[in-house]
């Protein structure tokens, strides 16, 4: 169900009834105050400015098509100001829709009838490294975003841009081969990521013949050399089976096949560089290979440089791009492709899409999205560090999470058993976490605190999943199955009425969701559901003493739409919610 298309029709309709041409856009919209209806269609202005004719008359003879054309959905349909048109939705019309979104799996989210082939490239950690909080937002963004694309119909291609290659793996190979040698086995040896790393770093930073060595595994590396290849499967292998842990505490949904990482598009490399010179799209600069981007020069007239490739011959972060870019439209077929980073790396996107668009490595119709995002940052204002300026690991900060909830569980609940409490502090401790990442607008910075996560009061995870237990024990209660409720509900409150309405909105705030890459619209949405039912809850009691049994049925039928809403739009955040709490 989408009350924006519908109307978008029918207003379209009376529109060229009227005499409009048939392209003119309705702008239909929800209605931002509740005198102005439920929907409003702003259309009429622009096009009788178009047609220089007072839009006043034009929006009656609108009127006059709508009203009939409307008479099941709307009953009151108004004229107001210079021309907008103000819809007050009917209440058993919506009734009518809500039952019939209750009675389906999709909870009437209907099904993209030309599904697109959608690319998403996100968490790409880099491998030399343990994961840390900087791919926290991407790998949650981008798995809500994707969550989002597939429930509404779409194909998704999960490309995680993993860092596997690049010098630093010189380094820690010629490290790791020392650490076998001396008869460590690989596991142990590479348990602390980070350890590792410092360590193979103050080798190469201090010890003599070490740096050389360092550098002569790159090579032997570069040239496929197999007994190098085989140290660098082990040190990647593990290192990808720390992000995993990660990804399902997170409970995300990436694995193993969704990895495409830089050494995959290694091979293409040469090619990419030779056909952009034949392209005589990059030229030789002081031995590099580079590419003058006039659409992007700055107030002088100078070019953006893009380097390609490396006066000694290496290849770059951005020919790998340029070789991603070919493959997700030629070889994955993307009608789309959306990447997720941090915000610093805009400029990278942007040069890579023009050029990759020059060299027809990237055809016109296929979109690129570079989705950018702000940091997260600690209570000081400044980038999120340990005490002591560190990297925050990210599987240590889930573990915090994790048990800040437990003591917070423990206090509202002391009668918990261990098991519960178990689950139920896993659930609402990363529900936290990501909710409060997901809610904040993608492209700013914001302050990760721990207390404003985890209260029960305000757009948090607690709180709607609060929200969705309480239902459950009000199902428990009354001693019925959501499931039995197949009645259609009567709406006749005005609270019972902004639920329902709220309730038909879910495929129009995904639309936007997925149009735009805002999870945050998402999370702004259910927790206007939640509070939404909480005036319900207030104004409509439902197992009060006096209650008829057809209005407690109404009444429950509302809330088993209300949860099982909020139990898919979570699903969606990758956030799980429990039948007790
Ligand atoms: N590994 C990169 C980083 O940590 C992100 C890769 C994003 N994807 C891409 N196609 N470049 O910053």
């Amino acid at each position: 169900m989408n009350i924006k298309s519908l109307l978008s029709e029918k207003v379209l309709a009376a529109m060229v009834a009227a005499g409009l041409p048939a392209d003119t856009n309705p702008a239909v919209s929800q209605s931002t105050k509740p005198q102005f209806g439920d929907y409003q269609a702003n259309g009429v202005m622009g096009a009788a400015k178009k047609l220089k004719t007072n839009p006043r008359e034009l929006a009656t003879k609108v009127v006059e098509h709508l009203t009939p054309a409307l008479a099941d959905i709307a009953d009151n349909i108004e004229l107001a100001g210079p021309g907008f048109i103000n819809i007050h939705l009917n209440n058993d019309w919506l009734a009518s829709q809500l039952a019939a979104s209750a009675a389906d799996a999709n909870l009437g989210v209907s099904q993209r009838a030309e599904p697109q082939t959608v690319v998403v490239d996100y968490s790409a950690p880099n491998l030399a490294k343990e994961m840390h909080v900087g791919h926290l937002r991407s790998t949650i963004i981008g798995d809500a975003v994707v969550r989002a694309l597939e429930f509404r119909g779409d194909k998704v291609i999960r490309q995680n841009h993993m860092g596997d290659w690049g010098t630093q793996f010189g380094m820690l190979l010629a490290h790791l081969s020392d650490k076998l040698a001396a008869d460590e086995v690989a596991e142990t040896a590479l348990s602390d990521l980070e350890a590792f790393y410092r360590e193979a770093k103050v080798r190469f930073d201090d010890e003599a013949g070490f740096a050389d060595r360092a550098r002569e595994y790159v090579v032997k590396l570069q040239g496929g050399d197999a007994e190098c290849d085989k140290l660098w499967q082990q040190f990647i292998d593990i290192s990808i089976a720390h992000s995993e842990e990660i990804y399902e505490k997170l409970n995300v949904t990436l694995t193993r096949n969704d990895i495409m990482g830089e050494s995959a598009y290694n091979p293409d490399l040469p090619k990419v560089i030779d056909e952009l010179m034949a392209q005589e799209i990059a030229v030789e600069d002081q031995g590099a290979k580079v590419v003058f981007i006039d659409e992007m020069a700055n107030k002088d007239g100078e070019p953006s440089v893009f380097i390609v490739q490396k006066s000694g011959g290496g290849y770059l972060y951005a020919t790998t791009d340029l070789s991603a870019c070919r493959y997700r439209s030629g070889e994955l077929n993307a009608d789309r492709i959306i990447i997720f980073t941090d915000a610093r790396q805009a400029l990278h996107f942007k040069q890579v899409e023009i050029v990759a668009r020059k060299a027809g490595f990237l055809p016109e119709q296929v979109a690129y999205d570079h989705c950018p995002f702000g940091m997260m940052m600690g209570d000081d204002g400044k980038p999120f560090k340990t005490r002591t300026g560190g990297t925050i690991k990210l599987a240590e900060l889930l573990d915090e999470a994790v048990t800040r909830a437990t003591d917070l569980i423990k206090e509202k609940n002391p009668e918990i058993s261990d098991e519960q409490l178990e689950e139920v502090a896993r659930k609402v401790g990363i529900g936290a976490v990501k909710f409060a990442d997901l809610s904040k607008n993608r492209t700013s910075d914001y302050i990760f605190n721990w207390k404003t996560m985890l209260s029960f009061e305000g757009a948090t995870a607690p709180y709607l999943q609060y929200a969705y237990s309480r239902i459950q024990s009000i199902f428990r209660k009354a001693g019925v199955d959501a499931a039995s409720l197949t009645e259609p509900a009567t709406i006749e409150s005005p609270q019972e009425k902004a639920l329902a309405l709220k309730l038909l909105q879910l495929e129009e705030v995904l639309d936007s969701v997925i149009a735009d890459c805002t999870p945050n619209l998402l999370c702004n949405y259910l927790y206007e559901l939640a509070s939404l039912y909480m005036s319900f809850y207030e104004a409509c009691p439902i197992l009060k003493e006096g209650i008829s049994e057809e209005t407690k049925t109404s009444r429950l039928a509302i809330c088993a739409s209300v949860a099982s809403t909020l139990a898919k739009g979570l699903d969606i955040l990758g956030i799980d919610v429990m039948e007790r709490m």
